[in-house]
């Protein structure tokens, strides 16, 4: 079901932590809540869920409002039909799968015909058929939030709210999971809120992204939208998106700017304004061509430089480069052109046209506001 969150407003005593926050979930529609910690994700979860009342605004669930600030109507949490999973997995221990699974659907009376099928549907959902009868204390984490999952599911919600569920879990789990909760999500056709701090994460389960700074939403989009277009450095520098180097335009050359603190000369491909210092140029490592010295290098204007760090990925091979007279670059190589290159190498560097992007450097006023 579609969510509408309209101005909200909520502070704890005198901090305000979710300023005036508008956002829209289509239904069926995965959308993830980007941003650092304490940035208010969770606040603006627990809203959603009533479990906070919220200063001002109205929040909106199918044709139902759930929260109306101005009128004061608030639907209680257990009457919104909201699933909500969190980071701690919530598991009765001394439970079996089944119970854990089954208690919410035996607080509503539901018949046990109904309740068995019921578990027992949502447990092939989620794979843990077979760990039905197992007692939830011998469960692994991966498995735990399943359960936890589960037990959101077997309850039909309307939506479906996910606060940082994987976090807890280690790096290989936590994929695998990830690409399960997608395909859950996908086929139930759920309307999902995610929140997570883990822009890979994000990209991964989004429809779309809204990220979130200081009580705000900064942006939203699609993960490829936000990823090749950040609307500011802050959020280039969250999404660890690129080099990002602090630049002011260039005196008599239009289209270009110069570095803060070497005296390069970069090209971008938007409009530079006449004055600014509070640029960033933003150079991603997968746009940037590296090559061995003695090649002829073909487009661009090379910089020379040389290999400090080569760092083996598997599918790539990620570069730090010192360049003469200038800052260190990451360079990401894929396919065939990768591993041919070793520490102490000299090299040349070129950014494709197009490639350099233009910011602005709102990063200090970013801390500014949050201190
Ligand atoms: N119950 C609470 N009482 C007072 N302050 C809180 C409470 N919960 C969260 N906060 C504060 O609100 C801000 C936002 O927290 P939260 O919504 O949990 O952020 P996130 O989930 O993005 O990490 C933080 O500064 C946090 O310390
Ligand atoms: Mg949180």
């Amino acid at each position: 079901m579609k969510v509408s969150i309209e101005n909200l407003t909520l502070a704890y005593g005198k901090n305000t932590v979710v300023r005036d926050l508008d956002l829209e979930i289509a239904d069926g529609e995965s959308l993830v809540l980007l941003g650092q910690s304490g940035c208010g994700k969770t606040s603006t979860m627990r809203c959603v869920a009533g479990l906070e009342s919220p200063n001002e605004g109205r929040i909106t669930i199918g044709d139902n409002v759930m929260h109306d600030s101005s009128s004061g109507r608030t639907v209680p949490p257990n009457k919104r039909n909201v699933g909500m999973v969190f980071q701690s997995y919530a598991v009765w221990p001394h439970r079996t799968v089944f119970e854990n699974v089954a208690f919410s659907l035996q607080m509503q009376k539901v018949g046990k015909d109904e309740l068995v099928s019921r578990v027992h549907e949502t447990l092939d959902l989620v794979g843990l058929r077979e760990l039905a009868e197992r007692g939830a204390s011998l469960l692994s984490g991966g498995q735990m939030q399943r359960v936890a999952l589960a037990r959101s599911l077997v309850m039909r919600p309307n939506v479906l709210l996910l606060d940082e569920p994987l976090s807890n879990l280690d790096a290989r789990l936590r994929e695998r999971l990830r690409m399960e909760l997608r395909e859950l999500q996908l086929r139930l056709g759920l309307t999902t809120i995610y929140v997570t701090h883990d822009q890979v994460e994000a990209f991964a389960l989004a429809d779309r992204i809204a990220l979130m700074q200081n009580g705000r939403i900064v942006q939203s989009g699609a993960p490829d939208q936000i990823y090749t277009a950040p609307a500011s450095g802050s959020i280039a520098e969250f999404l660890g998106v690129g080099n990002l180097f602090a630049c002011s335009p260039t005196p008599g050359l239009s289209g270009a700017v110069t570095l803060t603190d070497h005296d390069f000369t970069i090209r971008v491909d938007a409009t530079v304004p006449d004055h600014s210092d509070r640029l960033l140029v933003c150079l991603r490592p997968e746009d940037l061509t590296v090559t061995p010295m003695h090649e002829e290098t073909t487009a661009g204007v090379g910089w020379a430089g040389r290999i400090d760090v080569a760092s083996y990925q598997g599918a790539s091979v990620r570069y730090r480069i010192t360049l003469d007279g200038g800052p260190n670059i990451e360079a990401l190589a894929t396919g065939s052109s990768k591993g041919a290159l070793h520490i102490g190498e000299r090299v040349a560097v070129d950014v494709p046209p197009g490639a350099a992007q233009l910011l602005v450097d709102d990063r200090n006023q970013l801390v500014g506001a949050l201190s």
